[in-house]
């Protein structure tokens, strides 16, 4: 029996993976283990509560006995949990240390003491920092993060980078550029915008809106990254990117126009502090090595998403 770690899994994209997990292999093993931070969800994993190959605990990965307890009994550990929105990190950028760095270091050690056969550190594009109007991020793009978040996601892959060269822990890194799908809490940006949009209230856009992001839809991030437990080289780092490339606005401009709200919602506000222009990932490593291809183009994705939250609105009658 395969058992499987997934910390983070109430969030966005842990609860997108072990939903596709657990329909794709049937008898694997997941424990969810999160602390249930404003964005961990478990209304979300509702439907998958009585599969009896699915366990859930409530707990902070920076919990040496209670990490050690349940990675004791696991094969794979895959680390989604973190505090994840850049703003937020530069409010307060403590806890950001906290949980993605000391929390990572927490699972390291349990994964090192219990001879786990993978750990998988779930990291981003944002620790390559920022591109100009052309290029792209490769696997050895010297790191150069520059917010709080993503100087903690760095930091983290560091130390996980260290626990391979030091104690021969098997690891991968996976660096993805921005997901979007459902189940993501509504603070960033399309989630964000669908709901201010179905409300009438105004669209916050930092800046000109020209920020440019790599978007990459949440199943194809799921199925790279199971690609990446079982044949994943041990010791490599992935990227993960959509190749769609869209500045914010034109994103904000088509969910208006799907929902048929006028783009005088629109207001542009004071530009996020050190906000990178753009980010575009070069995926080329796991499409050769792993054979791993998107199946979502933009188009289809953006509107399966959108569709899925005006139902989630319309069921909950105007709420979040
Ligand atoms: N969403 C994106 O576009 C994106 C892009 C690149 C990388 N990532 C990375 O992917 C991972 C998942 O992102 P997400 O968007 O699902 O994030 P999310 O914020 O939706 O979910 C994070 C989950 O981690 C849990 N958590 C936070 N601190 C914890 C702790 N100390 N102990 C246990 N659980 C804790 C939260 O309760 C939440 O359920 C993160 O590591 C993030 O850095 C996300």
């Amino acid at each position: 029996m395969v058992k499987i770690l997934v910390t983070g899994g109430a969030g966005f994209i842990g609860t997108n993976f072990i939903k596709y997990m657990l329909n794709k292999y049937p008898d694997y093993e997941i424990v969810n283990l999160d602390l249930l931070t404003y964005c961990g969800n478990l209304e979300n994993l509702k439907d998958i509560e009585s599969n009896k190959n699915y366990s859930f605990i409530k707990g902070n990965i920076r919990d040496k006995d209670l990490v050690n307890e349940i990675v004791k009994d696991c094969n794979y550990v895959i680390n989604f949990a973190a505090e994840s929105h850049v703003d937020r990190s530069i409010q307060d950028p403590e806890i950001f240390i906290k949980s993605n760095v000391l929390g990572t270091q927490v699972l390291l050690d349990a994964a090192n003491q219990f001879n786990v056969e993978k750990y998988i550190q779930i990291s981003t594009d944002e620790v390559y920092g920022t591109l100009g109007s052309t290029g792209y991020f490769t696997e050895t793009t010297p790191l150069a993060p520059n917010s709080p978040y993503s100087a903690s996601k760095a930091s983290a892959d560091l130390v996980v980078r260290a626990y391979h060269e030091t104690f021969n822990l098997p690891i991968n890194i996976t660096r993805c550029s921005n997901n979007y799908g459902p189940y993501q809490f509504p603070e960033k940006l399309i989630p964000l915008m669908i709901y201010n949009a179905l409300k009438d209230k105004p669209l916050p856009i930092y800046g000109d809106g020209k920020n440019i992001r790599d978007w990459l839809y949440v199943y194809d991030h799921c199925t790279a990254i199971d690609l990446v437990l079982h044949k994943g080289k041990i010791g490599e780092i992935y990227n993960i990117g959509g190749n769609n490339e869209k500045q914010n606005i034109e994103i904000v401009k088509l969910i208006l126009k799907q929902l048929k709200k006028p783009e005088s919602l629109i207001t542009f506000v004071n530009d996020r502090l050190g906000h990178d222009k753009r980010y575009a990932i070069d995926s080329s490593k796991i499409q050769k090595k792993l054979g791993w291809k998107p199946k979502y183009s933009f188009e289809t994705g953006i509107k399966e998403t959108i569709d899925w939250y005006l139902n989630k609105w319309m069921s909950k009658s105007g709420k979040m």
